[in-house]
């Protein structure tokens, strides 16, 4: 009998935000991109890779060489990291080998949303707990202690609040409980130094960081992204991934950006100024804006405006941002961090709406 199993048929795949043909003229600041180009050092890598025929060969499995830079820029082990097809695919083999039949996954309300969708590709009768946010949208750390799940899962900072909680509440948090946690730390190279759990999660039995090479590295064509652990615990997951579940030239890219740390820094400071500019000019519009420790905004109108149609009206000049309808935020729109020029426009769509409502 050729039949799909239930599980299968019942699932709900995530939504990536939009993405228009690369070649429309539309500002898209919808699924947290980069808006400067990656190192120039990654096309002489992809160069090289090219002018000696090397794809006729398969990659290195682990992905060697990049472990061994990220693991001198983060000053851990390689043996910490276990490199993936982007962070989604690192968050995707943790809950794969913790989820069982009957366990229990936790997480707050909201966070990335893919988290649900990814515990429901595993097709097992597991169940998830989503702990709402305090009002003032940080984590009810002592509601996600009391699910004593198997995994928490959360991102830090935050999407799409943009707020980050402090590290040493997340490692208060990572000591009290008894099940496997992952710090999703997709944003945190935009938030203040020393806020990464990275190292700690190197020596910790439950902690687990993902990162990405999407958001600050500018590389969300690539799909690379990482997790990192105690040794023992990588370990482990190596067992999961596809032999070569990293391509050759995503790993040389990859490597490229992150030993580039000038340039990294470079744009990271442009995109942080860009924040801050952005961020005082929506509050001196009487928007209400989320302190962002992240490459985006979260956004709640003023009085008599509504989050949806801000939205679609942006949508209608082509400038692309994100809205989610359920719960708390219905009430914004998160708009990504992009150039100045780019924030120039959305400001001054933004003032239209005000002016004209
Ligand atoms: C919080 C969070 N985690 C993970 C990801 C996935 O990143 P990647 O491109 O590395 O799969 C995203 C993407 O937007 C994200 O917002």
């Amino acid at each position: 009998m050729k039949e799909f199993r239930k599980e299968l048929l019942d699932l709900v795949p995530y939504t990536p935000g939009e993405q228009p043909s690369s070649k429309s003229k539309i500002i898209k600041l919808n699924t947290n991109e980069n808006p400067y180009a990656p190192s120039p050092k990654c096309s002489i890598a992809l160069k090289e890779i090219m002018d000696l025929g090397l794809l006729r060969k398969y990659p290195n499995p682990s992905s060697d060489s990049l472990r061994d830079s990220i693991a001198q820029v983060y000053g851990i082990s390689k043996e910490n990291i276990l490199v993936t097809n982007g962070s989604d695919e690192a968050i995707r083999l943790l809950f794969l080998g913790v989820l069982g039949n009957q366990s229990t996954i936790a997480s707050p309300d909201p966070t990335y949303s893919a988290y649900p969708v990814f515990a429901d590709t595993i097709m097992v009768d597991y169940c998830f707990i989503k702990v709402p946010l305090l009002e003032n949208f940080h984590f009810d750390w002592q509601s996600l202690l009391e699910t004593q799940a198997d995994l928490v899962a959360f991102a830090n900072p935050n999407a799409p609040t943009s707020l980050l909680e402090p590290k040493e509440q997340v490692l208060d948090f990572v000591n009290k409980f008894p099940g496997f946690v992952l710090c999703d730390e997709a944003y945190i190279d935009f938030a203040k130094a020393n806020s990464s759990c990275i190292q700690e999660a190197c020596s910790s039995d439950n902690l687990f960081v993902s990162r990405t090479f999407s958001k600050s590295y500018s590389l969300a064509g690539l799909r690379v992204g990482f997790l990192v652990g105690s040794t023992k615990n990588i370990a482990i997951l190596h067992k999961l991934k596809d032999s070569y579940n990293v391509g050759m030239l995503d790993q040389a890219i990859a490597q490229a950006a992150i030993s580039d740390q000038d340039y990294f820094k470079e744009i990271t400071s442009k995109i942080l100024a860009t924040r801050s500019s952005l961020s005082s000019s929506l509050v001196d519009l009487g928007c209400d804006v989320v302190t962002s420790s992240t490459n985006f905004l979260f956004v709640k109108p003023p009085k008599g405006h509504k989050a949806k149609d801000w939205f679609e009206k942006l949508k209608n000049q082509a400038i692309y941002i994100r809205y989610f309808s359920s719960g708390v935020s219905s009430d914004f729109i998160r708009i990504t961090i992009g150039t100045d020029e780019e924030s120039n426009h959305v400001l001054s769509a933004i003032r239209n709406f005000l002016e004209n409502p």
